[in-house]
């Protein structure tokens, strides 16, 4: 057993029984955290890399060490690491940006599980030069990855873009392995980590990825920040895609040059706050780590499995064996989101629908799936009231 406690007093909005089941989404964000934040705002708040005057220099100081402090969470230089505002943003930039001569008939790999912020802008991308997507897929009925994927890669592979963790299942990728099967067709790898950051502990060096990305809103911190590490042979290849103040080493009339580092693709005014506060939320998430927080949520994914799996009314989406902690189902006789609003109307959060993952649900053959993500603040007193909210929603729906 876990002996983790959970720091329910971190989150005063739960102080009234509220039940929050919608980590994947947006973690909450705990007050020594959000005291960072305002920290920030109140005393370090001015324009960065851009003025002289002390504040400038201490807001930039601060923006920096955060780099700095993210890069090292994922074992990553500060200097390969680039802090855009959202994941999605970070995977619109490296379709725009990888430094890949396209050809028609050229392939790129993505799983079957991808969030749409892994898919759309590869398939755009896909339209414009005739590639080709191929397809990971995961066993509808074990839920893990099926086994003749090593077939996918070949020479036509130009690039492999996945998730490491489904947002609808939980599944694990077996990253390592797919990034070597990549590289062995001399494809980049691209991992899309923000489901699984929170939750494993990711090194760029042992996974061997070209880029990896994740967001700070999942890991406790707030919105507006995310990391994207790209290797340092990738990112001086690489054109910058949006253009603006912050990144340039001159400009004249007709031209210009780019900063010789990775704020190069930084254009424009960062939200130096969320970034700051996005350090701090790692930090907290380590220190939570340390007191047994993984364990503990796999034990309340098991609790949460197992009293679903009861319940014979309900279907639950497969995950295989490694997991991030949530938990997918549904029901034949009462739509997914009936039940969610019934959860809401006794202050239980979880989030319905088809999860911006529509090509998993369609693998599936499902429309749409409750999903029940944990995070620190959850207990298994909650998950023992979520069952019995589910009961009362089959007995009076039905
Ligand atoms: N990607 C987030 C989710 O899975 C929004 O809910």
């Amino acid at each position: 057993m876990s002996h983790y406690l959970p720091p329910i007093e971190q989150f005063p909005r739960l102080n009234q029984g509220a039940c929050y089941f919608d980590s994947a989404a947006t973690c909450l964000a705990p007050e020594p955290v959000l005291q960072q934040w305002l920290q920030f705002y109140r005393e370090y708040h001015a324009s960065v890399h851009r003025s002289s005057h002390a504040a400038s220099r201490e807001a930039t100081a601060q923006l920096e060490q955060a780099r700095s402090d993210i890069g090292q969470f994922i074992g990553a230089d500060a200097h390969n690491l680039c802090l855009p505002a959202s994941t999605t943003i970070a995977l619109n930039m490296l379709a725009e940006q990888l430094p890949i001569a396209w050809q028609a008939g050229d392939e790129i790999v993505l799983s079957v599980a991808e969030h749409h912020a892994n898919l759309l802008p590869w398939q755009r991308l896909a339209k414009r030069y005739q590639l080709r997507l191929r397809w990971l897929e995961l066993d509808r009925h074990s839920g893990e990855l099926a086994d003749d994927w090593q077939q996918l890669f070949n020479p036509r592979t130009k690039l492999l873009a996945v998730t490491a963790a489904s947002n609808v299942t939980g599944a694990l990728l077996p990253l390592p392995e797919l990034c070597t099967a990549a590289h062995a067709v001399g494809a980049l790898a691209v991992v899309d980590a923000a489901q699984a950051a929170a939750h494993v502990r990711f090194n760029v060096h042992s996974i061997g990825c070209d880029a990896l990305v994740f967001s700070a809103h999942k890991c406790y911190g707030v919105t507006g920040a995310a990391a994207l590490y790209m290797q340092p042979q990738l990112w001086p290849q690489m054109q910058p895609w949006l253009l603006g103040g912050g990144m340039v080493a001159q400009v004249s009339r007709e031209q210009a040059q780019w900063v010789d580092a990775i704020q190069r693709f930084e254009a424009g005014t960062p939200d130096s706050a969320a970034i700051v506060t996005f350090a701090a939320a790692l930090q907290w998430l380590e220190q939570q780590q340390q007191a047994g927080l993984h364990d503990y949520l796999a034990q309340l994914r098991q609790q949460l499995l197992h009293g679903l799996q009861q319940r014979q009314w309900l279907k639950v989406l497969p995950s295989g064996a490694a997991a991030t902690p949530l938990v997918s189902f549904y029901s034949d006789t009462i739509h997914a989101y009936d039940l969610a609003v019934w959860l809401d109307s006794v202050d239980i959060a979880v989030r319905a629908g088809s999860h911006c993952a529509q090509p998993l649900l369609q693998h599936f053959g499902v429309e749409s799936v409750v999903r029940v993500s944990l995070g620190a603040y959850n207990t298994a007193q909650q998950i023992q009231h979520l069952l019995s909210q589910l009961d009362q929603a089959h007995a009076l729906l039905i």
